[in-house]
């Protein structure tokens, strides 16, 4: 771009912020931080035009949870393929592409390495930015690739397996933490509730279909954990050791049957589900807010979506979560996070930075730079 007779370089964002237009871009988005290799291409114009998941789900099901080493692998076997039948789908090729963004934390390192490697290299090599996204803002910002979205300020609820926080969200970037868990995450319990009943990984899914068959009047009660004092934390330890010694004794007594885990699965559904439902209401009134978003593996289980449209019409707020496929690990949610902050002009460097660990309030504000 050529300024009287200075001639001035600039980059595309700055260009689009110089001439007030909406930038374009087709972004390539990898999750690879745990056990899912996740391919999208979000194109801020059109949206989501294609994504593709693999699940190394059946791997690790015989370990009964994830083993780091073997994801860290078929990452490295899976994203490449991955990409290219991605931009199959999309009926682009590799040059059509305007930036990649990639998981950089919190993650399994090994894991994380594999897609940032590939995504960082395959930026450099087409001459375009690349930018490390962080896992829990993918998540968060899921729901948006949604017809229906909240207008921000909102309150997120953040429910996977390794999460469980509650979080006020004024704009991207602009996180403040109101509560977390003090031990397992959700998922994690409902992981562990399902190992203790014979059920393969994860339990979240097999636990929420299971207890599709338990009976509510069964008499079996487990704790909501910490609804009865103020404050918007969660604990889920307590909860899991009240399952196994329920689990424990129909064992001793010999009822532990089918319809028994049935009406465990239920049980505990229901105990996780009501105390969620408290917090949320009490984070919304405690903000003065009237949205929430729920994101994560965990809020793709029906029961938790029915009961907080239940209990939020009572205050008059509203619900807004992601499909299915896009609660749990995926590209779709990278890509559109990582799109956010390229088009402000954010990207990372050529060294690669991993985190294992890092908390969501470290990310930086949506700057226009
Ligand atoms: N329908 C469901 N009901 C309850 N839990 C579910 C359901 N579907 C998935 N989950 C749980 O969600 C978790 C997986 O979610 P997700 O992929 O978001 O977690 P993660 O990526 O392992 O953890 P994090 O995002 O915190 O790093 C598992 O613990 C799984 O049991
Ligand atoms: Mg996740």
């Amino acid at each position: 771009m050529h300024f009287g007779s200075a001639m001035v370089v600039i980059d595309k964002v700055q260009c689009a912020q110089i001439i007030n237009e909406i930038i374009l871009m087709k972004v390539l988005g990898l999750e690879t931080s745990c056990d899912e290799t996740g391919i999208a291409i979000y194109d801020t114009d059109k949206g989501l035009i294609a994504h593709k998941i693999y699940s190394q789900i059946a791997q690790h099901a015989e370990y009964g949870g994830v083993v780091p080493e073997l994801a860290s692998r078929d990452h490295v076997r899976k994203t490449l393929p991955l990409i290219d039948e991605v931009l199959l789908e999309a009926g682009m090729t590799k040059n059509q592409l305007d930036a990649i963004a990639y998981t950089s934390g919190p993650g399994l390192v090994g894991a994380l390495m594999a897609g940032a490697t590939i995504g960082r290299s395959l930026a450099y090599s087409l001459g375009i930015p690349a930018l490390g996204v962080h896992h829990m803002e993918g998540h968060l910002l899921a729901p948006m690739l949604e017809e229906s979205q909240p207008e921000m300020p909102f309150i997120a609820l953040l429910v996977s397996g390794g999460h469980t926080q509650l979080v006020r969200v004024d704009a991207i970037g602009e996180y403040r933490l109101l509560g977390q868990s003090l031990d397992d995450a959700a998922g994690e319990a409902f992981d562990k509730a399902a190992k203790m009943i014979g059920l393969p990984y994860p339990g979240g899914p097999q636990i929420a279909a299971l207890a599709k068959k338990g009976n509510p009047k069964s008499g079996l009660k487990l704790p909501r954990p910490m609804t009865d004092r103020p404050g918007l934390d969660f604990s889920f330890s307590g909860l899991k050791t009240a399952f196994l010694t329920a689990v424990h004794l129909a064992l001793d007594e010999e009822r532990c049957d089918e319809q028994f885990k049935a009406d465990a699965a239920l049980a505990f559904e229901t105990a996780v589900v009501d105390t969620l439902v408290i917090k949320c209401r009490r984070a919304l009134e405690a903000e003065g807010l009237k949205q929430l978003i729920i994101a994560g593996g965990v809020s793709a289980n029906e029961r938790l979506r029915e009961q907080l449209e239940a209990q939020l019409k009572k205050i008059k707020a509203n619900v807004f979560y992601a499909r299915p496929e896009f609660c749990t690990d995926n590209g779709a949610m990278i890509a559109y996070a990582g799109a956010q902050r390229l088009l402000h002009g954010q990207s990372s460097g050529l060294s690669l930075s991993i985190r294992a660990r890092w908390p969501l309030s470290e990310l930086p504000p949506l700057k226009e730079s």
